[in-house]
């Protein structure tokens, strides 16, 4: 999704605003472009495609100017192609903005201001919010802005300046993420912590509905009745380290390796002697035994972890948990009644269907509980309940450590229900807790036999399409492995129940097609190695993923791939790893964009 950056101060700020726009870069983006407060007119640089492609040789070719104030903004396109045009910040001069989100009713008001003798150069939403906030200026900003936000529908993120209003920035927020950076003697606006992190790691979360006048002595914040609204400052939890590689090729290997750490940072403070603890969002054991079902909602990676949550869940608790994508749990008129749970899953806490289908089971009445990486975001802040995982800043978009924590969260609620329902003893709930507590170890296994992951990335980098096959939790755990090669390495593939390609899919199998099999569940073992020799007497190249302790058939396997073992339970959290590595190590193989990959968002902010 897009980012937007601000600063106001004494020091130089275009080089100041470039590099918050990097660091937001993970977030997605096809342009990026400043406006800056240059004497006494707005200078404007943008251009199409990635910063070192468009904005950067750009701003090296205009003739040197001074500013300490200004905005920028790197474009997901929603309304326009990706041109210099239609790039942000958009503005006619008096007034410039940046924008991130959708405004529903711009043709309405593009229609209104074209009556009032208005042009549009762009073919961007964006670009009515500006004209309208030239159109309702008589040198207030905070009265044009008021006047313009009572017409906007839709979701959004604004960053303004005003020509007549000198290194003053105006932030606006209303559904899409916004802070603003407090610094010393200079302030910040940024989409999220990232962007200003290696300034100040004080800041100021916006809510919905807020506006923010800001100089460089500080922020004012006002709502849309321009009543002054006092806000806390916040602190962020980790420094600028974070957000970088530390040495790594690439963001998603770092988190990768971080997967271990992060288990045990989310794990260890939800047991408390020894059992799974759900208190620090009230979900207690009357309210687990009460729900008539458990639904669990999120997209893409969080929605996976969702489907190994319901496998666990019904398998210990015998409880019914429904997983939807919430794209389109939000539009199926859902049997969700105010006696179910709705656990939404989300690393961004901003992704636009997750919390639009949060709304939808409030409004019904449901409990909810998010379970979230971003600390105070859209999701964490909606939702009833909110647990955090405590994974540091995942800044890939491709999601893996994320993930490992989310799953790993479905385990502690797993048990807890479980536990709750009395289903499992206190004896064996603390048994399973201890083992989960031994999965961050083999976990490292995984992450240090790394040579056997690049063999297999060899052998699937020229494939055009491969199959994930497994049963149970091994098919569950192949949709995240599928979607892991997809979005980064852009070759194709699909997860399926290995004990359903004899009804149709297996026609695809020809020779040297990659078929991937997950057989980490002992009960499934044999059922999935039949299933193996089916594809491989029909030419597949078959790579094999199981236990350590397991016997494969050796002569129908090209790519053993051997896990440390754990109780079946457990093992998707030990077999994801060698996923998302084969993942990784194809795509840099086929040399593809690993961090950000084409047409991609790290948080998918619009429906
Ligand atoms: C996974 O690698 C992708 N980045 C994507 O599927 C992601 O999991 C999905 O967009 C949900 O994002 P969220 O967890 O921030 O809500
Ligand atoms: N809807 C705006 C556009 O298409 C903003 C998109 C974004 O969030 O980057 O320009």
């Amino acid at each position: 999704m897009c980012g937007i950056v601000g600063y106001t101060g004494d020091k130089e700020c275009a080089d100041i605003l470039v590099n918050g726009l990097r660091k937001l870069e993970y977030r997605g983006y096809d342009s990026a472009g400043i406006a800056l407060f240059e004497g006494d007119r707005i200078r404007t640089v943008k251009a199409k495609g990635k910063i070192n492609e468009g904005l950067a040789p750009r701003l090296a070719q205009q003739p040197h100017f001074s500013a300490s104030a200004g905005i920028g903004h790197t474009r997901w396109a929603t309304h326009g192609e990706p041109s210099d045009i239609n790039s942000h910040p958009i503005g006619n001069g008096r007034v410039s903005i940046v924008h991130n989100g959708i405004i529903e009713n711009y043709r309405k008001i593009k229609e209104f201001l074209t009556e009032h003798g208005y042009g549009f150069e762009s073919e961007t939403d964006t670009e009515a919010v500006a004209k309208l906030l030239d159109y309702n200026y008589n040198g207030d900003p905070l009265d044009a802005i008021i006047k313009t936000v009572a017409d906007l529908e839709g979701a959004y993120a604004l960053g303004i300046i005003f020509r007549e209003h000198k290194n003053m920035i105006y932030a606006v927020r209303k559904e899409s993420p916004l802070i603003v950076g407090q610094g010393d003697g200079e302030m910040f606006i940024g989409s999220d912590v990232t962007a200003i992190i290696e300034h100040t790691d004080k800041y100021y979360l916006m809510e919905p509905g807020e506006i923010a006048e800001i100089s460089k002595d500080g922020a004012t914040f006002y709502d849309i009745h321009r009543n002054i609204i006092e806000k806390e400052l916040q602190t962020a939890d980790w420094d600028v380290s974070a957000a970088e590689k530390g040495g790594f090729a690439h963001f998603m290997l770092k988190e990768i390796h971080e997967q271990p750490d992060a288990l045990k940072k989310t794990i260890h403070p939800r047991i408390k002697d020894g059992m799974p603890d759900f208190s620090e969002c009230g979900l207690t054991d009357e309210k687990l035994n009460g729900y008539r079902h458990i639904y669990i909602i999120g997209c893409g990676s969080a929605m996976h972890a969702g489907i190994v949550g319901k496998y666990i869940i019904e398998s210990l608790a015998r409880t019914p948990v429904i997983v939807d994508m919430a794209s389109e749990f939000r539009y199926r008129n859902p049997l969700l009644s105010k006696d179910d749970l709705v656990v939404v899953i989300s690393q961004s806490g901003e992704t636009a269907d997750t919390l639009e289908a949060l709304k939808l089971s409030n409004k019904i009445g449901a409990d909810t509980l998010a379970i979230v990486n971003v600390v105070g975001s859209s999701i964490a802040r909606e939702a009833k309940m909110v647990m955090y995982t405590l994974a540091g800043p995942e800044i890939s978009v491709c999601s893996t450590k994320a993930y490992m924590v989310q799953t790993a969260f479905m385990y502690l609620l797993a048990f807890r229900v479980a536990y709750a329902r009395g289903e499992i003893s206190e004896q064996e709930t603390k048994q399973l807790i201890a083992e989960l507590n031994e999965i961050p170890d083999k976990v490292q296994k995984c992450i240090d036999s790394q040579e056997q992951y690049q063999k297999v990335a060899a052998r699937l980098m020229s494939a055009d399409s491969l199959l994930y096959i497994g049963r149970g939790l091994d098919y569950a755990l192949s949709m995240e492995g599928s979607l892991k090669l997809k979005e980064i390495s852009y070759i194709h593939s699909e997860s399926y129940a290995a004990g359903e390609l004899k009804h149709g899919t297996i026609s695809l199998i020809e020779e040297g097609m990659p078929v991937i099999a997950v057989a980490t569940q002992h009960d499934l073992y044999k059922k999935t190695v039949s299933n193996v020799k089916e594809v491989k007497s029909r030419g597949a190249m078959v790579v094999f993923i199981c236990g350590e302790d397991m016997e494969p058939a050796e002569n129908d396997i090209d790519c053993p791939v051997y896990l440390p073992s754990a109780r079946d339970m457990l093992m998707p959290l030990v077999a994801v790893v060698p996923l998302q590595l084969i993942a990784y190590y194809t795509a840099v193989l086929k040399n593809c964009d690993v961090d950000h990959p084409r047409n991609l968002a790290k948080s998918v902010t619009v429906e």
